[in-house]
């Protein structure tokens, strides 16, 4: 057996990263190590893992992070009336990178079912435990790549907030809009938030992931069915952040191309971290940001 054979061997015997199923053994070593690094933020900052932390003695107040993330969702939720049919309380939700349950507790008062997945077993053990006694909450942990945990066409919502900008391969973002879309309903959503800023190289940080381009976004999606309800960025956030909302269509629903083109896309500008933070007392990175700063650089057109 040759280094590569060794390490695939060694890497099958991972149950989480096994489901990979066909994947290369390059991307399944992406998965340990992706899964390796959460669980190790996990256990050394706690909440501050989710959203970072101004130093690393401080701590997250548990009741400021729920807060935040009822805000969070109220900006999701304000998508879903727009484009959706706004009946929730029957349908169904899933997060990708689901961490401690931030998004899980606030979308399961409005859904009717939600599923959370991750890569990391340690978040979702958290998430599990802070969301003891809510019963409409699944806990999926995958490999890191796919949502193959999921069957087709069986979501109305999926979300992905916080999470696509520290995937370092830019084909496994591109797997998981893929993925989103594979699991919706026609006529469901997918929100999904990135920071647009990425330098141009993919980088082998772990937390700074791979930059993420309107064309690269067009060639990975182009033979699925679905038209772009969003793409916007807030002109409060000094991070370069992009919303985008995607519908999926229906087999043989067709979108011109303008509607489903992200490089002649017209970039709104949308409430998304407006507000969020106001009267949060833990110190964030994000809060730390001036308001006069100017806003960052965008490479998604690049
Ligand atoms: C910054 S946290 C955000 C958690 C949550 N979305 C929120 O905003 O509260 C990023 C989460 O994404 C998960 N994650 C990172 N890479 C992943 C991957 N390739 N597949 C699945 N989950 C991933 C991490 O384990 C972590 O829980």
């Amino acid at each position: 057996m040759d280094f590569k054979q060794r390490l695939t061997a060694w890497l099958d015997r991972i149950p989480a990263v096994a489901q990979g199923g066909g994947a290369s053994w390059w991307l399944k070593l992406h998965a340990w190590l992706m899964r390796r690094s959460w669980n190790r933020l996990h256990d050394g900052w706690g909440l501050g893992a989710i959203s970072f932390l101004e130093s690393t003695d401080g701590e997250w107040n548990e009741q400021e992070f729920r807060l935040v993330g009822e805000r969070f969702v109220a900006r999701m939720l304000e998508r879903f009336h727009a484009y959706g049919d706004g009946r929730l309380a029957g349908a169904s939700v899933l997060e990708i990178g689901c961490g401690t349950g931030r998004f899980l507790g606030p979308l399961a008062a409005h859904f009717g079912s939600v599923t959370g997945v991750d890569v990391s077993d340690a978040m979702l053990a958290t998430a599990q435990r802070r969301l003891a006694g809510i019963g409409n909450i699944r806990y999926l942990q995958n490999n890191g790549q796919d949502l193959r945990v999921v069957g087709d066409g069986t979501l109305d919502y999926v979300i992905c907030a916080g999470v696509l900008q520290h995937i370092t391969v830019r084909a496994v973002i591109v797997g998981y809009l893929r993925e989103g879309l594979r699991v919706l309903r026609p006529g469901g959503l997918f929100l999904f938030q990135f920071m647009g800023n990425r330098g141009r190289a993919t980088t082998t940080n772990v937390l700074v992931g791979a930059q993420i381009r309107a064309r690269d976004l067009d060639d990975g999606l182009r033979d699925l069915p679905f038209r772009i309800r969003e793409l916007s960025r807030d002109p409060v956030d000094r991070n370069a952040t992009f919303v985008v909302v995607l519908e999926k269509l229906p087999p043989g629903g067709e979108a011109s191309v303008a509607e489903r083109s992200f490089v002649t896309q017209e970039v709104r500008w949308l409430p998304w971290l407006d507000g969020v933070y106001d009267g949060i007392g833990t110190q964030t990175l994000n809060q730390k940001r001036a308001p006069d700063e100017p806003l960052a650089d965008t490479t998604f057109f690049d």
